[in-house]
């Protein structure tokens, strides 16, 4: 357990737009900051960071919270080990109570695969700096590759001495459990039941997720023998998911962001020698082919990537349809190509580094004039082969989502592929409205959380993040058959204006959270989150304490903080067509404070009210008894009454 005065430390101390910054990129939009939310696919950014209140909301996909909840749901920790995170960002000493064994266990099994990955990497990285073998064979080849020793240090690389247990041996001695090593992979065992390294006389490339945390890991043979494996990879593990992985996004992501551009590379060896050369915008696929989660990733930090290629034109020419997919994912894609069939490497240590970025400057091409251009050259003068290429490079246009760039390509091919600009556009359209067709009738995906009250303009909560920000918003359900709107419309009230001091008629100097929670005595709240809000609320003002928002939306517990969030950026809450009926509309409704207050307390009363006449009446309909049907009656006649003063009491305060 964390101290609480070390939480309070570490709230008050994380400021949201750097937390989410590191994963976002963030721009200034009016009053808060905006970026693509990196909790759903968007092309437009409807991800939102209020500097003031400290918070995050995505009005795409509903998302918000507070810096904890950012880096919880973003890395998928726990609380507790968000909450490390954060220290060990901002440079704050956790203070920890003592743990049982047992919470040490569980809350430490993924942990542990972490540290131990860590230890691994520390491991190789000694032997490669002091290990005999490590100096004599490792780093010598890495030098005579011509890495310098900053670079070594910086990708934190390292060697695997040539033994069966080396590794194995080291961490037990140093308390690591062999759980662990097997866990992550670091270890194998055979059928026999032996256990053994899997990473043997090679040298060590470590693999970072993003925040910089050891992961997996390459190792390189350095024997030239064909039939040994040239890499060997660390397998899938809970901490390591391939697909989700960039090689040198860690050390690459600040440059990207900076430069606002990633150069994508194939190799391990490619991203030392352009990172060496001042290039530190780049990062590499490792061998695999290029995942939408990988490419999800850079669009994180960069709507630009620029591919480095290795020269060869058969590699290249089967490439080009994955490429498609960055183009779907709505980024920008640039090609380089190498002379020669040289990679980025083996080409920077040709030319040096100078000569190396004015190369990618001077040769980078947009990926479909590219892609047009390889095609032509292969197909010669050849009409049928022309058309076909025409199809093709279409269909690459057609997956471009945003329309005006897309007809900027269309005019540019138009003179490449010498066709009019009509037929081409024809052609995308055709192309277009076939494939919408297909989605529509395939998916129907569920957007927007963020709802307007009904009656109310749609709208973004304009107040609170930016002025000229419009989400597509639902279709509003017009027949609600509980009370939550009402319910939210006081938990809203409570979070606004709980610390306001009021004095009215017959109330002097109170404060509106007193007031509210004094009129719902008599209020049973349905929706559960509600009533824990409203409970916990009671509960601080029987201990005579005036809970503040932020102790909602920061709550540790995620159904609270996110309704919390919800109506502390939402304008209007309130239910039904209450606006309409009595043809108000308050801008700012702190002008008439006391109708608002008074507005939502009594909708929600007679929302209970009428509940309860409605189940009178049903009860009436279905008692035989005429005794009983006369009490119910009666019963009926007084509740009748009651809900006529509060009509007629919301009909003079809201109109007055
Ligand atoms: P390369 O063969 O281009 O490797 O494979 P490289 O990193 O440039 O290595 P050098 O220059 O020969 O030292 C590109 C990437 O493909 C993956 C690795 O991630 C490598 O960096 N790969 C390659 C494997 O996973 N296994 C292999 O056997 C070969
Ligand atoms: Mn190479």
């Amino acid at each position: 357990m964390i101290y609480q005065d070390t939480i309070n430390k570490i709230m008050d101390t994380a400021r949201i737009e750097e937390v989410v910054g590191d994963f976002v990129s963030l721009k200034k939009r009016g009053t808060s900051l905006i970026g693509n939310c990196p909790f759903h696919n968007e092309k437009t950014p409807s991800f939102h960071v209020s500097v003031t209140k400290g918070i995050y909301k995505c009005f795409g996909c509903g998302k918000g919270g507070d810096a904890v909840h950012f880096i919880m749901d973003h890395e998928k920790y726990s609380y507790p080990e968000a909450l490390k995170y954060l220290a060990q960002k901002y440079n704050i000493e956790v203070e920890e109570k003592e743990q049982s064994p047992q919470d040490v266990e569980a809350n430490n099994a993924r942990e542990s695969l972490y540290v131990v990955s860590q230890y691994a990497a520390n491991y190789f990285a000694s032997e490669l700096w002091t290990g005999e073998q490590g100096r004599a064979i490792g780093l010598s080849y890495f030098k005579e590759r011509g890495f310098r020793e900053d670079i070594i240090r910086k990708f934190e690389l390292g060697y695997s001495p040539d033994q069966w247990d080396a590794l194995i041996l080291s961490a037990k001695a140093a308390g690591h459990k062999e759980e662990y090593l097997e866990r992550t992979g670091l270890s194998v065992h055979n059928d026999k039941g032996r256990v053994y390294d899997r990473f043997r006389g090679r040298v060590m490339f470590p693999i970072h997720n993003f925040t910089g945390r050891v992961i997996g890991f390459g190792g390189r043979t350095l024997k030239t023998d064909k039939n040994v494996p040239k890499y060997v990879n660390s397998p899938e593990s809970d901490i390591y998911h391939k697909s989700n992985v960039l090689y040198g996004l860690f050390q690459a992501k600040k440059a990207i962001r900076e430069v606002d551009n990633c150069y994508l590379v194939e190799g391990y060896a490619d991203v030392l020698s352009v990172h060496q050369a001042g290039v530190e915008n780049v990062v590499a696929s490792s061998g695999t082919s290029l995942t939408v989660e990988q490419i999800r990733l850079i669009g994180r930090f960069s709507q630009n990537v620029t591919i480095l290629y290795d020269g060869d034109a058969a590699g290249i020419k089967a490439s080009l349809r994955g490429l498609d997919m960055i183009l779907e994912e709505g980024l920008n894609v640039k090609v380089v190509n190498f002379p020669d069939g040289h990679d980025p490497d083996s080409y920077m240590h040709k030319v040096g580094a100078g000569a190396f970025k004015l190369y990618i400057e001077n040769n980078r091409k947009d990926f479909i004039l590219y892609k047009a251009d390889i095609l032509l050259k292969e197909a010669g003068t050849d009409p049928i082969k022309r058309a076909g290429i025409i199809r093709d490079i279409v269909e690459s246009i057609a997956k471009i989502p945003d329309d005006i760039k897309a007809s900027v390509f269309i005019r540019e091919c138009s003179r490449l592929l010498q066709v009019e600009e009509r037929m081409l556009l024809t052609e995308l359209n055709k192309m277009k409205s076939a494939r919408s067709k297909k989605a529509f009738s395939q998916q129907n995906p569920p957007k927007q959380q963020f709802s307007s009250p009904p009656g109310m303009p749609d709208g973004p909560p304009e107040n609170l993040f930016d002025d000229n920000f419009s989400p597509d918003l639902p279709e509003l359900e017009t027949t609600v058959d509980n009370d939550q709107l009402q319910e939210h419309e006081i938990v809203r009230l409570l979070l606004a204006f709980g610390h306001e001091l009021v004095s009215w008629d017959n109330i002097d100097n109170m404060y509106i959270g007193s007031f509210i929670m004094q009129n719902l005595a008599d209020v049973t709240f349905e929706d559960e989150v509600c009533k824990l809000i409203i409970q916990n609320y009671k509960e601080e003002i029987e201990n005579g304490h005036l809970p503040v928002a932020n102790q909602f939306i920061k709550n540790e517990n995620r159904v609270i903080a996110d309704l919390a969030i919800t109506l502390s950026t939402s304008p209007y809450a309130l239910s039904e067509n209450w606006y309409n009926k009595h043809q108000i509309y308050v801008r700012d409704e702190t002008v008439n404070l006391k109708a608002t207050i008074l507005g939502g307390l009594f909708h929600l009363k007679k929302r209970k009210v009428d509940r309860i006449l409605l189940g009178l009446l049903q009860e009436i309909k279905t008692e035989n008894d005429p005794v009983n049907q006369e009490i119910l009656m009666q019963r009926y006649a007084y509740i009748k009454n009651v809900e006529r003063e509060i009509s007629k009491f919301l009909g003079s305060v809201i109109l007055k």
